[in-house]
């Protein structure tokens, strides 16, 4: 039985993630700041493991990866995210915010993966999924504003680009995916896609995703986006 393990998972799309590949018979390890609050998550039907995980947090990693006791994951999810900077105008950026940016959706990801290395070279799919955003195209970029958002994403995808040259030679591949603009807390209400649909996208694409194609950028159709 195939393994995927995914953050952020108490709602939106990481949720979503969860109900869809432990309904395919997946086993699940799914992983929320605290679980006691995480209720949808923890109704969820099937073989799920719920974890607790705060990604900036070194302990919480620690104490996570020890209770992963290098078992083998096949597909990495790092979902995990934050939004923080939506309204911001220059003149009043908030460099806390920047700050709370990068560790969450730049750095956080690349600690994980480092940290589940082991887990993932010892499975048969050797995928790490990264969660990124089409707003950290620079390419696409016509709408301005979200500069930490934009930022820390953008970064995310410079690190997983080298990540996916540096771990070819393992056989490990590495997605940097967009969900499209879904309705989710983040995405909000007038989000085009519904969360089950960019989930279904995504599944499809991670499915069909192999070693050739490592260091793409794909939307949930899997159509390529550019850098
Ligand atoms: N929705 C969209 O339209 C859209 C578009 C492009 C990209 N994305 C990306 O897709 C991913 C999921 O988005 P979403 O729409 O599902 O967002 P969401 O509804 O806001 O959910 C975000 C998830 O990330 C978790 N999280 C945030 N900070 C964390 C931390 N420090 N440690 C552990 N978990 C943390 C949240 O946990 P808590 O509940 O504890 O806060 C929650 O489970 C994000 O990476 C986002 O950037 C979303």
């Amino acid at each position: 039985m195939a393994i995927v393990l995914i953050t952020g998972a108490n709602r939106g799309i990481g949720l979503e993630f969860v109900r869809q590949y432990a309904a395919d018979g997946w086993k699940v390890i799914a992983t929320c700041r605290r679980q006691k609050k995480a209720k949808e998550l923890e109704q969820v039907n099937g073989d799920v493991t719920v974890r607790e995980l705060e990604v900036t947090d070194l302990k919480s990693v620690a104490a996570f990866v020890a209770a992963v006791d290098g078992s083998p994951v096949d597909v990495l999810i790092n979902n995990a995210g934050v939004y923080l900077d939506r309204n911001d105008e220059f003149g009043e950026l908030d460099f806390e915010k920047w700050a709370r940016s990068f560790e969450v959706n730049a750095i956080a990801p690349m600690r994980l993966a480092e940290a589940l290395l082991p887990c993932v070279a010892g499975s048969k799919r050797k995928l790490m999924v990264f969660m990124s955003t089409q707003m950290a195209s620079i390419a696409d970029n016509t709408g301005g504003r979200a500069y930490a958002y934009r930022a820390s994403k953008a970064a995310l995808n410079a690190a997983v680009h080298s990540l996916s040259i540096d771990l070819k030679p393992q056989g490990i591949a590495c997605l940097l995916l967009h969900p499209g603009w879904v309705r989710t807390e983040m995405g909000g209400k007038n989000a085009t896609l519904d969360v089950r649909d960019s989930v279904h996208g995504m599944r499809r694409v991670i499915d069909g995703f192999g070693i050739d194609r490592t260091g793409s950028f794909l939307r949930h159709n899997g159509e390529p986006i550019p850098w």
